[in-house]
């Protein structure tokens, strides 16, 4: 009532009469009051101001002129990559690792989680498997680092998940019946986000359910959530005291972010970073976040992300009339932010516990006509967990390091309706059908750079959009971390991926390919302990066929094709030993 709330009790019979609705409505009150910092007075305080600014119009950059920021651009496997990437590697135990899944995936439209979804087909390994495996091939190679003094124990590398009422018991499931990919129980946590209110008008007059009068409408907040939710769940003290130095940020669809976290570390701590975001080239005005850094006239800095449709107009009231436009190189001087984080660990638990976590909000009213006093739909604030360093303060060290779109950045975010659209205006796709592409892409041209052959790729169409597939390689997580680790387990001219229909699966830590002809498809697997060096070896089969379909399964119509296997030559080493394979 404090809050100018009467209208959601002006319905309510008498004292005495229809209890359990009342203890109905105030359980799920409560839930969303403990679920803000502030509780739903400060929401409804912060829905007021916003929505009076939103009302008038307000620019949210009024005063601050732009600058490219400090950062780091990689040229992914050269020399100083290979530096980044060692003294990545000298931190990578001191990590914990922050995966944000609460989202509900419209657009990509799947009816089951985004993380349970195969990354591809090859293996059919999924995003969460994937991530697990990478955070345990990093686990494995910072304990065979370890001083003698400490144990091994010391570098369990943590992984906490937020998930959402959306996603929480099926990624707790998945989790389960897959026996938690091989992590230990206690290393994974699951951080569950609550939706907030919505609001109905400009006095932010708090919304009720269409068909139920004891239950207010809400809605998700925003991944910015996870900021809070890692202070107030007591996690960021558990990992300060077990001795972490860095949380890493990554989302539900990224298959190749864990090749470049070794390397964004190195640069976080050679540039002394406390905020990193991992970032890619971006061609002027493309539908991607900006890191921009802002100077304000009474003299405040900051660099954060500026939402690309907003950094045109910006510059063009400020520092370029002609706006968001390419550089000699053919990108914006703004590079794209991924919104993969890398945060120094004692700057951020300092902050969380002076700010609670509380990040920057907006909201984003469609208005019922231009007396802006009528929303379409309710409303409600939401937050991003880029704009945490907004709160900073201007002597807070925040940056960026670039690496290559093939390397570092593949989303699986879009149906493939969308996606033909996007196909047809010459963009990105970000579908499935493109992201289990780049994945082969990526393990294919990381063997080339590695010293092998690789045969081109040629145009493969599914859904209607057109990708580049070339050999389909997928290089487990085991397989190596690091470039530079890479680098040591490939013959230099010795292998050789001779048609573009080729598939080869790598996984196990021992496994060097010295000289490979291949020419159909290749499994081989080494458990732990066991050397393998596959020397002289050449396999010619009929390998596997990727067959365009439109009448599959759920998760074959996102993607637009099945994999038939018609013949693989298999090998594997269950037992420690040395083998060679000739
Ligand atoms: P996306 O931008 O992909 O949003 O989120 P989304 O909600 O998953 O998908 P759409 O917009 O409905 O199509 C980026 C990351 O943030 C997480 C997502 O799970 C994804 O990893 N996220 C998003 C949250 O954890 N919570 C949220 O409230 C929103």
């Amino acid at each position: 009532m404090e809050c100018g709330q009467e209208h959601l009790f002006e319905t309510w019979p008498a004292p005495g009469t229809g209890d359990d609705d009342k203890k109905r409505f105030m359980s799920q009150a409560m839930v969303c009051d403990s679920g803000y910092p502030g509780g739903i007075a400060s929401y409804v305080t912060n829905a007021k101001k916003l929505l009076s600014d939103s009302k008038e119009g307000k620019n949210p950059f009024e005063g601050w002129t732009p600058s490219v920021p400090d950062g780091i651009v990689v040229d992914y496997a050269s020399d100083g990559h290979l530096k980044l990437e060692q003294k990545g590697m000298q931190e990578i135990g001191s990590a914990a690792f922050v995966l944000v899944a609460g989202g509900l995936g419209e657009r990509l439209g799947y009816s089951g989680i985004k993380v349970e979804l195969p990354c591809e087909r090859a293996t059919d390994s999924s995003y969460l498997q994937l991530y697990v495996h990478s955070i345990l091939a990093l686990q494995s190679r910072a304990a065979g680092e370890m001083p003698a003094h400490r144990s091994a124990k010391d570098v369990g590398i943590p992984l906490a998940i937020m998930t959402s009422d959306d996603t929480h018991a099926k990624t707790l499931d998945l989790l389960d019946r897959n026996d938690y990919f091989g992590a230990k129980k206690e290393q994974i946590t699951l951080i569950k986000q609550e939706k907030v209110p919505c609001l109905i008008n400009n006095d932010a007059h708090l919304a009720l359910a269409k068909d139920d009068a004891y239950k207010l409408q809400t809605k998700p907040h925003g991944h910015g959530d996870v900021h809070a939710l890692l202070h107030t769940s007591g996690l960021l003290k558990k990992w300060h005291t077990a001795g972490k130095k860095w949380i890493v940020f990554f989302q539900d669809t990224n298959s190749l972010v864990f090749r470049v976290v070794p390397g964004a570390l190195g640069v976080s701590k050679e540039k002394g970073f406390q905020f990193n975001s991992l970032c890619v080239p971006r061609k002027a005005k493309e539908a991607i976040g900006a890191i921009t850094e802002l100077t304000h006239t009474d003299g405040r800095k900051m660099t954060v992300n500026v939402e690309y449709n907003q950094l045109d107009p910006l510059l063009r009231a400020t520092i370029n009339e002609d706006g968001d436009v390419n550089n000699d190189k053919g990108a914006s001087p703004f590079p794209g932010n991924i919104n993969q984080l890398i945060v120094s660990l004692d700057e951020y638990k300092t902050q969380l516990e002076n700010t609670g976590g509380q990040i920057e909000e907006f909201v984003n009213p469609k208005y019922a006509d231009d007396t802006k006093t009528k929303f379409k739909s309710p409303t409600r604030l939401e937050c991003m967990m880029q704009d945490y360093p907004k709160a900073l303060g201007a002597d807070a060290k925040v940056g960026f390091t670039v690496f290559d779109n093939w390397v570092g950045y593949s989303p699986v975010k879009n149906s493939p309706a969308d996606g033909v659209g996007k196909f047809k205006g010459n963009n990105p796709t970000h579908t499935a059908t493109s992201g289990e592409m780049e994945v082969y892409g990526c393990g294919a041209k990381l063997l080339e750079l590695a010293g092998a052959s690789v045969a081109k790729p040629v145009d493969f169409k599914a859904n209607d959009i057109v990708v580049p597939s070339g050999p389909r390689v997928v290089l487990h997580p085991s397989f190596a971390c690091t470039f530079d680790e890479l680098k040591g387990k490939v013959g230099k001219g010795g292998v050789n991926l001779k048609s573009p229909t080729s598939a080869l699966v790598v996984e196990g830590s021992g496994i060097t390919l010295e000289s490979l002809e291949l020419d159909g498809a290749l499994v081989i697997k080494a458990c732990a302990g066991a050397n393998v060096t596959v020397k002289g070896l050449t396999v010619t089969n009929k390998g596997w066929t990727y067959k365009p379909v439109t009448d599959g399964n759920e998760i074959d119509n996102l993607r637009g094709f099945v994999v038939e296997k018609h013949e693989t030559k298999e090998i594997v080493f269950a037992k420690p030993g040395n083998y060679t394979v000739s």
